[in-house]
């Protein structure tokens, strides 16, 4: 019977299904998975089944000599080796889809916790700030309208197309940029210079891969309007995050929302922590129950096919198979 090593206890039914048909370890942590015990339960495996904390380089595929298969529950895949992987034909399996929604509502709350200073009311209230003698006056808590604003989408594939949808509700102008142009409805198609040259708020969502490592690196920051409002819930690894912190001490950009970072969780010293109007977020994109029980089901779906000797049907590298 296949062993199939899981990293970390998920949501739902399907997974439990799939423990049916293998014989199927999982960390039972308390907290995440240990790279070294990974590197020593991968050893025995044919399958896995991981999360993206979990980092699936090439010494560690080296180290799976009877790895089959790589299930990933979500949908970026930075933290699997793909080449790697297919280089040994591996399908590595990934959860799009589910998470679309989840995840433009996440920065859609970012955009407006930032436009509208939410975090900041919330501990100045908290804080006891809110007296008699300064209850109310009409320069109190200035934010930013949506209405008439124009919000710049880098990305334009599902998540960003989700983004556009809840902006044009909110009555905003969307224009967009993407590496391989696409006509989106509702979105004015721009080159990324002029994207960020022309938007009041900038939202990303692309993938990370080594063309989109560092795409917002400080020259093109520097290409954003002056107060203008930076959203990323994609990846840290696309945004020169030392240049943002920069950009926005100098009170160049005007504010940031971030749910993701270079390095997660975010170190104690990073410049993000002090940044003005600036909303951080814990990389909780997807995470609402039922999306991430609906990953978790795509992520026991693809392992359930890969163990079947079937295509998986969300697989990243789809070359594996010829
Ligand atoms: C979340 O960041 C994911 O890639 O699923």
């Amino acid at each position: 019977m296949s062993h199939i090593y899981v990293t970390h206890e998920l949501p739902g039914e399907r997974i439990a299904e799939l423990g049916q048909h293998c014989d199927m370890a999982c960390w039972p942590g308390p907290g995440p998975l240990p790279p070294e015990t990974l590197r020593a339960e991968v050893a025995a495996a044919d399958g896995l089944v991981c999360l993206l904390t979990d980092r699936i380089d090439a010494a560690l595929i080296d180290a799976a000599p009877r790895l089959r298969f790589v299930s990933s529950v979500s949908v970026g895949l930075d933290h699997v080796d793909l080449a790697a992987a297919t280089a040994r034909g591996i399908p590595v399996g990934h959860t799009p889809g589910v998470l679309v929604d989840a995840t433009a509502d996440t920065a859609f709350a970012l955009l407006l916790a930032v436009a509208r200073r939410v975090a900041e009311a919330d501990a100045w209230v908290r804080g006891g700030h809110w007296r008699p003698e300064n209850a109310w006056s009409p320069d109190f808590f200035l934010g930013r309208d949506l209405a008439g604003a124009t919000l710049g989408l880098v990305g334009l594939g599902a998540i960003g197309r989700a983004v556009a949808r809840r902006a044009a509700a909110f009555g905003m102008r969307v224009v967009g940029w993407n590496r391989s142009p696409r006509e989106v409805p509702g979105v004015e198609p721009l080159s990324l210079a002029a994207v960020l040259a022309a938007s009041d708020f900038v939202s990303v969502h692309v993938a990370l891969t080594p063309e989109t490592r560092g795409l917002l690196d400080a020259e093109r920051l520097a290409q954003m309007r002056r107060g203008a409002i930076l959203i990323n819930t994609a990846r840290g690894g696309i945004v020169d995050e030392a240049a943002l912190a920069e950009a926005l001490a100098s009170g160049r950009l005007g504010g940031a929302g971030l749910d993701v970072y270079e390095r997660e969780p975010l170190p104690a010293d990073s410049p993000m922590l002090s940044a003005p109007n600036t909303v951080l977020a814990p990389h909780i994109g997807s995470a609402t129950a039922l999306t991430r029980r609906r990953m978790a089901d795509l992520a026991a779906d693809n392992a359930l096919a890969a163990l079947r000797g079937e295509r998986m049907p969300h697989c990243a590298n789809p070359e594996v198979y010829g």
